[in-house]
């Protein structure tokens, strides 16, 4: 990106990146918490055995260096190298905004991190989407980071079934200057996404992002995959479910219904799949030819 368009980007100070970022003890704490749950339950899971959890001086945590592997050293996020990659996020201050509202809301845990928003923004960009959709919106975090990367004639449709969620999230799309390109449907995300397909929509759209009820999943994949065009992106939040996907003991329902998701998509030909650990896993699909 040249210099004029990023001056031509930040032009909105409230898209500029947060400064605040790398001191925002909140999100970190609460990762903190949450990161070393994780490494706990991942390594009560896994069936390497606890001596290749070895912490280096650096203090990451080697979670395999196998041979089967070509000796590669696979490395776990810890709480500082997290705190590191958060230094490496370029937040828009909207974004940092509408965190900090949200943090005080119930829920918040169920936000997206800002390295995934990144992410998320980032693929937009790379595949010069102009249609995307979203299910679960909550206060609109993600759905703000996607809309913000598209360019002015995009579109997003944002599927949510909370009004007072969509409260904040609509305040924050009139304060970015995004409104125009986010449609949001109220309701339940599977009847707006089959009306959506009624209405001859399929194969029309570059980009979706699933974070909404998880034993839906399969359901919402399905009805996304008729929407989006081949060659278009699916990515699916919470595939790693804090680590429970991995550990046999855990057998409840959101679990069972998202390790089945994971296994299905394994197998599945009409996509070529990526799981990615970040946040609390995500899975890119792409949308292959028949
Ligand atoms: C994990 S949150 C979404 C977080 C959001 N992506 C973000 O980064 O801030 C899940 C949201 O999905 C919504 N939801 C759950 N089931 C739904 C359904 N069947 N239809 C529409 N929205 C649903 C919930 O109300 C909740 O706001």
């Amino acid at each position: 990106m040249s210099c004029w368009m990023i001056a031509h980007r930040w032009s909105n100070p409230l898209v500029a990146p947060c400064p605040r970022l790398s001191v925002c003890g909140a999100v970190i704490t609460q990762f903190v918490v949450r990161c070393n749950r994780d490494v706990s339950s991942v390594a009560k899971a896994s069936s390497f055995p606890l001596s290749s959890f070895e912490s280096s001086k650096s203090d990451a945590v080697i979670v395999t260096a196998d041979k089967k592997y070509g000796s590669k050293q696979v490395i776990s996020v810890t709480p500082r190298l997290y705190e590191y990659i958060l230094t490496n996020v370029r937040e828009p201050q909207i974004l940092c905004e509408l965190r900090e509202e949200t943090s005080t809301m119930r829920g918040s845990q169920m936000q997206v991190s800002p390295d995934q928003a990144q992410l998320l923004a980032m693929l937009v960009e790379i595949l010069g989407a102009k249609r995307c959709i979203e299910v679960g919106v909550y206060t609109g975090y993600s759905s703000l980071a996607i809309a913000l990367a598209l360019p002015e004639g995009g579109r997003l449709i944002a599927c949510e079934k909370d009004a007072k969620s969509l409260d904040v999230a609509q305040k924050y799309y009139e304060r970015a200057g995004v409104s125009h390109k986010v449609d949001v449907k109220h309701g339940l995300a599977a009847d707006s996404l089959k009306s959506m397909i009624l209405n001859g929509e399929s194969c029309s759209y570059d980009f979706a992002f699933v974070d909404a009820e998880k034993r839906m999943y399969q359901e919402y994949f399905e009805l996304l995959l008729q929407l989006v065009r081949v060659g278009g992106i699916i990515v699916l939040d919470n595939v790693l479910w804090h680590g429970k996907v991995a550990d046999p003991l855990v057998n409840d329902k959101q679990t069972i219904s998202i390790r089945n998701f994971n296994k299905k998509l394994m197998e599945d030909e009409r996509v070529s799949i990526s799981m990615v650990p970040i946040g609390d896993g995500i899975t890119i699909c792409r949308k292959r030819e028949n």
